[in-house]
């Protein structure tokens, strides 16, 4: 790979880097990763003068993310990064332009615990922001995957997760108010997960 490319971009989530593409995030300047892991979503917006902010429940997974703010000159300082839950995010109402959650949301215990997530994250952006998720779903697989109960599943490939369906996306993006920018799309990975991308705005 193109090591300006890797430096710029990182390993980010290829249907983020759709929409930075299409400039679907231009206007923004402030951005949380809901659930960030080590960062590998963040590394474009730190470099690009962002303030980014991060919070995921591992303490390690905040160190390692530190550390890469801490590589680029940014304006994001190392507070912005925290150990917190994605369910109760110590963040005032309407402070983002986006939110990104990427492979979080499908680890919801249960729908209550997938609607405190969406809820949770849908307070803290700004109105006309953004909310940006990637997450498993059984499109495309609805016969291939086990109900474990509240709502999970056993998938193909073996892991657990909660999975939404089309009618889930559609009846919650109605609930919130929110406005489709992207049609939902879904990648069936090779009938072992389906990994789908729902893009929101507020
Ligand atoms: C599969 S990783 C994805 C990390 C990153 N978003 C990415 O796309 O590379 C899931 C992350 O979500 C975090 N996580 C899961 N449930 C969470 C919750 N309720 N609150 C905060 N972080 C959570 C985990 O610690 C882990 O870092």
């Amino acid at each position: 790979m193109n090591e300006s490319l890797r430096q710029q971009f990182g390993n980010i989530d290829i249907y983020l880097f759709d929409q930075l593409l299409k400039g679907t995030y231009d206007d923004c300047q402030s951005v949380l990763d809901a659930g960030c892991g080590q960062g590998r979503n963040v590394a474009y917006f730190l470099q690009s003068g962002y303030q980014v902010y991060g919070v995921d429940s591992s303490v390690d997974n905040i160190t390692a993310i530190k550390q890469l703010a801490a590589s680029f000159s940014s304006s994001s300082p190392q507070e912005n990064f925290s150990v917190a839950l994605v369910e109760n995010l110590p963040f005032d109402d309407e402070k983002f332009d986006l939110v990104i959650s990427s492979a979080v949301l499908h680890f919801a215990d249960n729908a209550g615990h997938f609607g405190e997530m969406l809820n949770s994250m849908w307070r803290v952006i700004r109105p006309g922001g953004y909310l940006f998720c990637r997450l498993a779903s059984d499109i495309g697989i609805e016969n291939l995957v086990r109900s474990i109960g509240n709502g999970r599943y056993l998938l193909p490939d073996g892991s657990e997760r909660f999975l939404v369906n089309q009618e889930m996306l559609l009846s919650m993006t109605s609930e919130l108010g929110a406005s489709l920018h992207e049609p939902i799309k879904t990648t069936n990975v090779q009938n072992l997960r389906s990994m789908t991308t729902w893009c929101l705005q507020k």
